[in-house]
């Protein structure tokens, strides 16, 4: 379940190590992303998303997510999820001995066929054989619908066929549903409207908002859904990540970007954000490329105070 929260508290749902690190061409071994992850426990991340329990064929990157699993550290208040599309998924699932699993569909049929290999309809007859066993086992399942914003091969999809799929998930038991900005294509009007759909139709503590930011309008609509009364979001540390399947399509917005603007707008989150701006250096470090966040690369705003010599400072 979300944390409990008050109206200023926003949960924050760390998805470097799966969204992150299933996009970058470097694999990492296990040993890296454990210290990725420990990083990120000491920013005081405690809801993540590991690894996904996918085809190793599929995702390589995340291929270790048996070997992963057996070694997260194992911290009070600290939820790993992971990724799950079927039962052979969430069998992985329960031998990993994860709290919670994470199944995903798409919002526009063809995006849903490059991902999953399947239509919508029947990877919904699929979660049939994750959402039910696994919640009757005790453990909690999220929901994502990829594709609200628009999809890399169809363009426009309608908020009312992401809004369709979404009930289905929630009667099958997925607690919390993740509306996703698969390839950042959205924009705060369309943030506003699609948001306000849901709104009618959805408590603010069973939707997040999971938004890529190829376009660099990730933190705009986040703000527009903040005002809607949404305190739930995805982010990705440095900004890391993106869809295999959906070209183009950048990371989720950076967890330290994130932190940076609510911590600013007089919001809480539990997180700090020096340690996150460490974790986001060890990921550049660890991916051995440039990440794609702001404030790793400025730092903490600091005011250099008033210089009192004359005309010397640019
Ligand atoms: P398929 O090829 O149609 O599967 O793939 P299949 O059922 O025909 O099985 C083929 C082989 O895969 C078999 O092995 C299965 O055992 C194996 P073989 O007999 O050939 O040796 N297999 C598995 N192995 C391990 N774990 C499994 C599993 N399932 C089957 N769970 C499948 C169908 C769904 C497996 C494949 O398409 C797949 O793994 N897709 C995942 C793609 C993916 O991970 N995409 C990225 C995540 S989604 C995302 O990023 C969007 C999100 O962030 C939200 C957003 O941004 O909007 C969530
Ligand atoms: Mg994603």
């Amino acid at each position: 379940m979300p944390e409990a929260t008050s109206d200023s508290f926003v949960s924050v749902y760390e998805v470097g190590p799966r969204d992150g690190l299933q996009n970058e061409t470097t694999i990492l071994p296990v040993a890296t992303k454990i210290l990725l992850i420990q990083e990120l426990i000491a920013a005081g991340i405690r809801r993540m998303e590991a690894t996904s329990f996918v085809s190793p064929a599929w995702v390589p990157q995340l291929a270790d997510a048996d070997e992963l699993c057996a070694q997260l550290p194992r911290k009070e208040g600290v939820s790993y999820s992971a990724l799950c599309p079927n039962k052979r998924g969430l069998e992985r699932a329960l031998s990993a001995r994860v709290p919670e699993v994470a199944v995903f569909v798409s919002a526009s049929e063809t995006h849903n066929k490059k991902n999953v290999n399947k239509s919508i309809a029947e990877t919904l007859v699929a979660f049939q054989e994750v959402v039910g066993p696994a919640t009757s086992l005790k453990l909690r399942v999220r929901g994502y619908v990829s594709t609200v914003w628009g999809c890399p091969y169809e363009g426009a999809v309608a908020p009312e066929a992401a809004l369709r799929i979404a009930h289905q998930l929630r009667a099958m038991g997925c607690y919390q549903i993740s509306l996703g900005d698969t390839i950042g294509i959205g924009n705060p009007r369309q943030t506003r409207d699609i948001v306000g759909l849901f709104l009618k139709e959805f408590a603010p503590h069973e939707l997040a908002l999971h938004m890529h930011d190829t376009r660099g309008s990730a933190l705009a609509n986040i703000v527009v859904a903040i005002d809607a009364g949404i305190r739930d979001f995805d982010a990705s540390i440095g900004g890391m990540g993106g869809c295999p399947y959906a070209p183009g399509a950048a990371g989720n917005v950076a967890t330290e970007d994130l932190v940076t603007m609510l911590h600013g707008m007089g919001l809480t989150t539990g997180l700090d954000e020096d340690r996150l701006i460490e974790a986001a250096l060890y990921a550049e470090r660890a991916v051995g490329r440039a990440l794609p966040g702001k404030v790793h690369v400025a730092g903490r705003f600091v005011p250099r105070g008033i210089s009192t010599s004359q005309g010397t400072d640019a």
